[in-house]
């Protein structure tokens, strides 16, 4: 009998011990270099000691390499569809050209590789990677399909940031999910009831004590999370989605949407030997958020975690470091973000809605839901666009935009805080009339073909086609924007040419720019032309281009022609 006992009280000491035992944080290994190769394979995960989860992951079994790019390189990735299922991969936040972007129609079989290859054009920050295949997003990046990549640049590199990677610089992939009575994960996101950070859940981590970068992602589906540490100290944000701040801001707590990344700096200087959480206040969420309190209506979501204040990561302060340098204070201005002009600027209104009214799972944008094979609107490249988003539904809405950055002008009428004015991909739209406004450019890439994406980063969302897409055109066909498109004004010879084209025409100005565009919408040659006595002339070498059709740029201050040229 008292064996008994003590076999029970043994059993229960160790269940307990199971459930509560805290593993050390999973960091992610880097990958980096101009050639990169990811290996998307089904997979098995040990989240529950003695259960077998069936997950998916880049290089390994769940999420994926945390991928290191540096502005102005040039990188070519090879994305190896390992699955028994078709994927693509999509590059979140980066400024790449349509055909490169791994949206739904950068479609990657079973058993073969898609392969873009692009420069790095972006800012420093954190941006992230995962499947974007129309109706299987949420289950593929449920499953586990999703990895951060930091781009570098020489900018941030003269900063005294936290910098070394895993030391005193480390990602958190934070993400609710569901777990079955099997431990499998559910294919659904209405009930989450686990957090789990790198896929860690209960973790822990330890950090030197000094300043201490985190790059924080919301890569849920659905839940929003409200970051706060146990001690309700401030720290500092210092970037967003897609760059610096211009200065750090200080706070307590901070809101990240499905899809959104924020970059903070927390001191642990002088605090070695004790023990902090960082927390999610799902009770300071707004009302109606997914995670936070139902609205005035009772709507909301009310899951097990909803509405709670709990813990999801442990901080155990060591001693700190001496390779790299403590940093023990961070620069008062970080970058310079320069808001793009709204001269001349088109406004495109897109008005989200509950379908019914009272849905919560069923949206459209503008009264329509995606359909592949619609093109919801053109636009023209270089053009500054303004738009203004309004949420008539119930809920909010990550509005989330592909290949470019965004600066959010005003939310609800009024301008945003100091973090969300640095660039952005993605903007939270509020329930019950919230409303966002954003203004973007879209330059260097135009594809008459393959369209840029934009759609609510909640995936449940998206996959049941609260997304669209549009067409970037060049601006130089159309014949719009006072361009001028006189095919006399510029001799070309020969035209179809096999070896060389030479170039002649006028212009009253003394420098032209020549770009020629391949039908993927990508620069492949450009050079300057001097205008001599009103006139110039130059040979481009055909010679080094495949045989096709492309377009040819003369541009100056005032005009821009432009001719499309054969081989
Ligand atoms: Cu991160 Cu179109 O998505
Ligand atoms: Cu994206
Ligand atoms: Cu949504």
């Amino acid at each position: 009998m008292r064996n008994k006992i003590l076999l029970f009280l043994l059993m229960v000491f160790s269940l307990t011990k199971t459930i509560k035992a805290q593993s050390p944080l999973f960091i992610p290994d880097t990958l980096s270099g101009s050639n990169i190769s990811l290996y998307l394979a089904d997979s098995v995960t040990h989240f529950y000691s003695g259960f077998n989860t069936h997950t998916i992951g880049y290089n390994g079994n769940y999420l994926g390499p945390t991928i290191v790019l540096h502005h102005g390189h040039h990188v070519t990735l090879q994305v190896h569809n390992q699955l028994t299922d078709t994927t693509t991969t999509h590059w979140h936040g980066l400024h790449v050209a349509p055909v490169n972007d791994g949206s739904p129609h950068n479609v990657i079989l079973h058993g073969t590789t898609w392969s873009p290859s692009f420069t790095v054009l972006d800012k420093a920050a954190t941006y992230w990677y995962h499947p974007h295949l129309h109706m299987k997003t949420m289950q593929q990046v449920l499953k586990g399909a999703a990895g951060l990549i930091i781009v570098r640049d020489s900018e941030e590199a003269t900063l005294n940031l936290p910098r070394t990677y895993g030391v005193d610089d480390f990602p958190l992939v934070c993400q609710w999910k569901t777990f079955d009575a099997n431990k499998q994960i559910v294919l659904s996101d209405d009930t989450d009831n686990v957090v789990m950070i790198n896929g860690t859940i209960n973790g822990f981590l330890n950090v030197p004590a000094q300043m201490v970068r985190f790059r924080i992602l919301n890569g849920s589906s659905h839940r929003f999370f409200e970051f706060a540490m146990n001690d309700n100290r401030s720290f500092k944000q210092i970037g967003g989605d897609e760059s610096l701040l211009n200065s750090p801001v200080s706070m307590n707590k901070f809101m990240l949407g499905p899809g959104e990344r924020a970059e903070i700096v927390v001191d642990f200087s002088g605090q070695s030997g004790n023990t902090y959480y960082l927390k999610q206040l799902g009770t300071q969420l707004p009302a109606g958020y997914p995670g936070g309190p139902p609205d005035a209506m009772g709507m909301g979501t009310l899951a097990v975690l909803d509405n709670k204040d709990f813990n999801i990561l442990q901080f155990n302060v060591t001693a700190s470091t001496t390779i790299p340098n403590p940093v023990t204070s961070i620069p008062t201005k970080l970058t310079n973000n320069i808001i793009t002009s709204s001269i001349n600027a088109g406004t495109i209104n897109f008005l989200l809605q509950g379908s019914p009214q009272m849905s919560m799972t069923n949206f459209t944008i503008n009264g329509v839901q995606y359909q592949p094979n619609v093109i919801n609107f053109y636009t023209l490249q270089d053009s500054v666009m303004i738009w203004n988003i309004t949420n008539q539904s119930m809920m909010p809405h990550p509005w989330h935009i592909h290949g470019n950055h965004f600066f959010v002008k005003s939310i609800n009428g009024t301008t945003p805080p100091a973090n969300l004015q640095g660039r952005k991909d993605v903007v939270v739209v509020a329930p019950n009339g919230g409303t966002a406004s954003i203004i973007m450019k879209y330059a260097d890439f135009f594809d008459p073909i393959y369209p840029y994406m934009y759609h609510c980063h909640i995936n449940s969302h998206e996959d049941n086609g609260m997304m669209g897409q549009f067409i970037v055109s060049s601006r130089l066909s159309s014949g719009i924007n006072s361009l001028v498109n006189d095919e006399d004004a510029i001799k070309i010879f020969p035209n179809p040419a096999i070896a060389d084209w030479t170039i002649k025409g006028t212009s009253t100005e003394t420098l032209l720019e020549c770009k020629l565009w391949n039908d993927a919408g990508q620069i492949i040659y450009q050079k300057k032309l001097e205008v001599t006595a009103g006139s110039y002339e130059t040979i481009i070498p055909a010679k080094h281009f495949s045989s096709g059709v492309y377009l040819l740029q003369i541009i100056g201050n005032t005009s821009i022609q432009t001719i499309k040229i054969c081989k």
